[in-house]
């Protein structure tokens, strides 16, 4: 196994049962058949140097924004739709109440996240009252869901438009539609029937990108709504992906996240060249300093894998490796594909090659029929790996998916102490975790001033821990080193020992 990451060669070609198609070469042909073509400043423009947005909107100077819920995926998604906005000329609006077009990019992944978008679409009535003119689009996961299509339908008509995550790249077309038509336009695909390449995008990440890897996901984890919302998987081409990765370093680019929802199972269509071997090439980009990648499913994640990451210093030591439960009968109830003891060898594979990685998971507490004898394994094992820090949920039922169908005995009440128990134990275990840094060296990426206090700058270590840092003028997207002085549940506090010049 490990031999064969020493193999180099030309990454093989895709089993092309998806078709790759170019969002250039698709958007020039559909703007040329409207009368726009591409100008000097990346803008399509017509014969009378309007541009597409200030001929769809009436107005010189259209504006846009975008909001997010949910995941990177999604974020990545965003970027690519104000990378969309930015060629079709809409300008970018911070704030978004004074916007021509408002897209809301959401997720089905719990209930919570659904209600928070849906009660911003309620929100928004008033705004689009108040500007008829406003073109409101709602897009992403949750429109991927029949019932959320047909609420927004009955409930919501002051939303304009309605699109899902798999033809997220026709923007263009569909604004058009939307603008164009009285009623309300929904166009919503059931599959990605082919995999979009060269997307633009506009990224807000500094020095750092994001880069998709793999679209969908095949696991059917029985509580999960993403195999609906995203669709089947889908590995791009390693010569793709490599390209942008070079383009990105060639525009500055000092760190990149691999994105998927499970990467670890990159390749699978793709014959003989998995997720290490795509680590250890992009590894080998000049000018790519920080690799990350997000999220993995621990029965995917081989050996050779956490080899390549030990092997290559570029790929930082942090496995995020979401467990959801410690009791093999849940975690076969959640159709997960490996036992408690498989996972703790995994782990067990990490701390061997990588003794001071940072191990994160996800774990889901309240799952249909989970005993307290369930559970507590829950407790046992989040003790045994002592993970840096977990995101922890309380079960939420998402229509359509099999778990939601099943008899579930145990009252809320439970379900909600079982989460504040497992939550206390993270909490003083990703507290004392912290502590154990106080006087170390850290080497950290600068990101920019923190939301609180200007005069404090943010900077993530290679384990993805958060330090506040007093600003250092200039600092900002460069590699350097803090010495870490104080410890909290969720930050580290500290002060730049040495800023490195040059990214
Ligand atoms: N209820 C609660 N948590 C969920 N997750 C996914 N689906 C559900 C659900 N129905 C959690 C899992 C996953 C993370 C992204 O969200 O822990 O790893
Ligand atoms: Fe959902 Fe499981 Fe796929 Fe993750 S691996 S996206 S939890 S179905």
């Amino acid at each position: 196994m490990v031999n064969s990451m020493l193999q180099k060669g030309a990454p093989p070609m895709q089993r092309l049962e998806i078709p790759v198609i170019s969002y250039h070469a698709r958007t020039a042909t559909f703007m040329a058949a409207q009368g726009f073509y591409p100008s000097p400043d990346g803008i399509y423009r017509d014969a009378a140097a309007r541009s597409y947005a200030t001929v769809l909107t009436g107005t010189p100077h259209p504006t846009a924004h975008a909001r997010t819920w949910g995941c990177q995926m999604n974020e990545a998604d965003s970027e690519n739709l104000r990378g969309q906005l930015q060629q079709m000329g809409y300008a970018d609006s911070a704030s978004g109440e004074d916007a021509d077009v408002i897209l809301l990019n959401t997720c089905a992944v719990r209930g919570t996240a659904a209600e928070h978008a849906l009660g911003e679409i309620g929100r928004l009535k008033q705004l689009k009252t108040e500007r008829p003119d406003l073109l409101l689009g709602v897009c992403g996961c949750l429109t991927q869901m029949p019932e959320t299509v047909e609420y927004l339908r009955r409930h919501a008509p002051h939303v304009d438009l309605i699109f899902g995550t798999n033809n997220l790249h026709d923007l263009p077309g569909l604004l058009q539609r939307a603008y164009r038509d009285e009623a309300q336009t929904i166009d919503i695909w059931a599959q990605a029937p082919e995999t979009v390449e060269d997307l633009p995008a506009r990224r807000g990440g500094g020095v750092k990108a994001w880069v998709n890897i793999i679209y969908g996901c095949d696991k059917f984890c029985t509580y999960c709504i993403v195999p609906t919302t995203r669709g089947r998987e889908r590995s791009r081409r390693p010569g793709d992906v490599l390209a942008e990765v070079e383009r990105l370093a060639g525009e500055g680019y000092r760190e990149v996240t691999l994105l998927g929802q499970n990467v670890n199972s990159y390749g699978h269509d793709l014959g003989d060249y998995d997720f290490a071997d795509l680590l250890r090439d992009v590894a080998q980009v000049p000018g790519i300093r920080w690799i990350r990648y997000t999220t993995s499913h621990p029965r995917d994640f081989t050996l050779k894998m956490v080899q390549t990451i030990s092997d290559h210093s570029q790929v930082c030591e942090h496995f995020h490796l979401p467990v959801q439960c410690g009791s093999d009968k849940v975690l076969r109830w959640m159709n997960r594909g490996y036992s408690r003891a498989q996972y703790l060898e995994l782990v067990g594979h990490v701390r061997r090659l990588l003794p001071h990685a940072a191990i994160t998971t996800d774990i889901i507490v309240g799952f249909p029929r989970e005993t307290e004898d369930d559970f507590q394994q829950t407790l046992e094992l989040v003790r045994e790996v002592g993970y840096d820090n977990a995101f922890t949920f309380q079960y939420s039922p998402r229509a359509g998916t099999p778990a939601a169908r099943w008899e579930d005995p145990v009252p809320p009440g439970v379900k909600k102490d079982r989460l504040d128990r497992l939550n206390a134990l993270q909490y003083a275990t990703s507290r004392r975790k912290n502590e154990a840094l106080v006087g170390s060296t850290q080497e950290v990426l600068i990101e920019g001033g923190s939301r609180k206090d200007p005069e404090v700058l943010t900077a993530r270590t290679r384990g993805n821990r958060l330090v506040l840092v007093p600003r250092v003028l200039g600092a900002e997207n460069h590699f350097g080193l803090a010495r870490v002085t104080e410890a909290q549940t969720w930050t580290l506090h500290g002060e730049l020992v040495r800023v490195e010049q040059g990214a």
